[in-house]
């Protein structure tokens, strides 16, 4: 479970990027973080993690975030980041998705057992001995996922993570995601994406709650969602 209370988180310049914002988002809840552009959902995702400090009360799975427990969060919380190339940085894939559980402290047999399975869960094994240097856009997404799942975080925060997927790489991550068990937050702009996916959708706007509900019934509110600054699906 999720919980956030009072949520502000303001950047060296003033901005206030998150205003007071209260949440919760239950066990094994896929909540939709929806907002138009600049309405502060990557500010938000990276906060809940201690990436960028926040004032208020942030806690995941018990833990109530602190400047002294930000390691132990992040293992509870893995975050798919917005832009994949700030979530791979070794040689190779294999090694990318292996770093997280080897700093765990796992035995290298073990290691090889979970990455092999999480390459092969989002269909990129192929791309074992790959440079994300070298990688597509969508590849490297999947591989991000990967490096996440290999962590086996309680919770889920993901960015956009349908950027850069094909129709075929969106289809396996959107029945991959209806498969895992995690409590989720998917920050997104794809609308159909997050219908298909999460149960509730919360659309935040200038950095405010705006409103919540179901995304059956939210995402398909014209007026509502223009108010957001956002268009309905049709
Ligand atoms: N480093 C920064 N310094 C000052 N303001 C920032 C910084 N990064 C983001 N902002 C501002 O914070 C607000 C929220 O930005 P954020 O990136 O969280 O929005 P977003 O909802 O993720 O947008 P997008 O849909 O474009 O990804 C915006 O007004 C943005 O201009
Ligand atoms: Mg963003």
């Amino acid at each position: 479970m999720v919980t956030i209370r009072d949520w502000t988180v303001q950047y060296p310049d003033a901005t206030v990027a998150i205003d007071r914002l209260s949440l919760q988002i239950e066990d094994g809840e896929r909540l939709a973080l929806i907002g138009a552009n600049g309405a502060g959902k990557s500010t938000l995702i990276l906060s809940l993690v201690g990436i960028l400090p926040g004032s208020g009360e942030v806690t995941i799975e018990g833990l109530t975030l602190n400047k002294s427990n930000i390691t132990e969060i992040r293992t509870k919380a893995g975050v798919i980041f917005q832009n994949p190339d700030d979530q791979l940085f070794l040689p190779t894939i294999y090694d990318d998705v292996a770093f997280g559980p080897r700093n765990l402290g796992l035995d290298e047999e073990s290691v090889r057992h979970r990455v092999e399975d999480r390459l092969e869960l989002l269909n990129i094994a192929h791309l074992r001995e790959r440079s994300a240097l070298k990688l597509s856009g969508g590849e490297k997404r999947m591989a991000a996922i990967a490096t996440v799942l290999a962590m086996k975080p309680d919770v889920m925060l993901m960015d956009e993570p349908t950027a850069f997927l094909d129709p075929k790489s969106r289809r396996c991550l959107i029945k991959l995601l209806q498969t895992l068990p995690h409590t989720m937050l998917i920050a997104t702009h794809d609308l159909a994406f997050a219908a298909e996916v999460c149960s509730r959708c919360l659309i935040l706007k200038d950095g405010r709650y705006f409103a919540d509900g179901p995304t059956q019934k939210l995402l398909y509110d014209a007026e509502k969602m223009d108010a957001a600054g956002l268009e309905a699906i049709s």
